[in-house]
């Protein structure tokens, strides 16, 4: 398939693009570069041995949209772009709304207009807010209570595909709903690279790691968990781009959602040690008080991507660990080198 990938620069479309490729599709980045790198696209190319080429765009931006794509040959969507930081959606929400529902919106308008009926969405483990059970399986409630608009502008975007979808049946979609992705691309070319202080914890760690931050935070060791620190969902950045491309590869009419989690539940002092385990680099900590917003335990049932996208994780936490400390310390400034 030909794939115009938006967000594809970043770091989940980065590694999705490599993946696309090496199984044969055809991938058009389209990015606004607002938090990613060109570099990144260029590294694409270079492992790939593919030309990539690019779209530079703001997506909410309806009218150049649809100028900038009314020449490019398409047959299917997968849809990264948007902005992410939860912190900073609490600050200035209507940004957020904003800019992440009037990007789904202009797409999935043009690909009506266009007859193109591939959708691929991608959503959050954080629609299920503070869990009634886990593992989270797809059937748990979702949309209750969530802690910030990020998380609220993830579930009205499902709404959308949905709706759009009763009224243009033809519509193939899928949503899919990650948990905590970490690690990076083996060869250590391309991985994470957030601007400025990392809000997310591997980034941070590999920080620490590379000595540009003191020591880590962690945030709260009185939750009801085994160690008493957040239990997270780890999944290496490459099985979640191999779910991508699986739910691509068995698009249907419908919508249909998945969660894509490794289904292991990770604590914070869990993830420090393997870190430190695979990369040799001690990690200093100091425990803090716990975050606003931040649940206990988030953990994914995976069964039904398992079964039906005929998808499973294959990559460990030290793997991730390994691969994530790799990047970090060739690339000590990320793509700013
Ligand atoms: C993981 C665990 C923290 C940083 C968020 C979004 C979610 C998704 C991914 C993205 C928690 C602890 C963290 C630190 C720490 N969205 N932690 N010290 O909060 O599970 O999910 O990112 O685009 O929507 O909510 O991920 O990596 O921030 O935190 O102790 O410096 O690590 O409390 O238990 P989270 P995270």
């Amino acid at each position: 398939m030909r794939v115009l990938l938006t967000g594809g620069a970043g770091y989940i479309g980065s590694h999705t693009a490599l993946v696309l490729i090496e199984r044969g599709h055809e991938v058009i980045v389209l990015d606004d570069f607002s938090n990613s790198s060109r570099e990144a696209v260029r590294r694409i190319s270079e492992l790939s041995g593919v030309d990539v080429p690019v779209i530079e765009l703001d997506l909410s931006d309806r009218e150049a949209a649809q100028r900038a794509l009314a020449e490019v040959d398409f047959d299917a969507v997968i849809h990264l772009a948007g902005l992410k930081a939860v912190g900073e959606s609490v600050e200035q929400p209507t940004r957020y709304y904003r800019v992440n529902l009037d990007s789904t919106i202009a797409l999935l308008d043009i690909m009506r207009e266009r007859g193109i009926t591939k959708f691929v969405f991608s959503s959050s483990a954080t629609v299920y807010g503070d869990p009634i059970y886990v593992p989270i399986d797809e059937a748990h409630p979702a949309g209750v209570d969530l802690a910030s608009p990020y998380g609220w502008s993830k579930f009205m975007n499902e709404r959308i595909v949905h709706g759009a979808q009763t009224a243009w049946p033809e519509l193939e979609a899928v949503v899919l709903r990650y948990f905590n992705p970490v690690g990076a691309h083996p060869s250590g070319r391309i991985g994470e690279d957030p601007s400025g202080i990392p809000n997310n914890l591997m980034p941070f760690i590999t920080q620490v790691a590379v000595g540009k931050r003191e020591r880590l935070s962690v945030f709260g060791d009185g939750y009801n968990t085994p160690d008493g620190t957040g239990v997270r969902d780890y999944i290496h950045v490459l099985d979640l781009a191999e779910g991508h491309v699986a739910a691509l590869e068995r698009i249907a009419p419908g919508v249909e959602t998945y969660n894509l989690g490794s289904g292991i539940g990770s604590s914070v002092l869990d993830v420090v040690r393997a870190f430190e385990q695979a990369s040799g680099q001690a990690i200093p900590y100091a425990v803090m008080p716990a975050r606003a917003g931040d649940v206990a335990v988030l953990q994914a049932d995976p069964g039904r991507a398992n079964a039906e996208l005929d998808w499973r994780t294959t990559r460990s936490l030290e793997e991730a660990c390994r691969d994530s400390w790799n990047w970090q310390s060739q690339n000590p400034a990320g793509y700013h080198a």
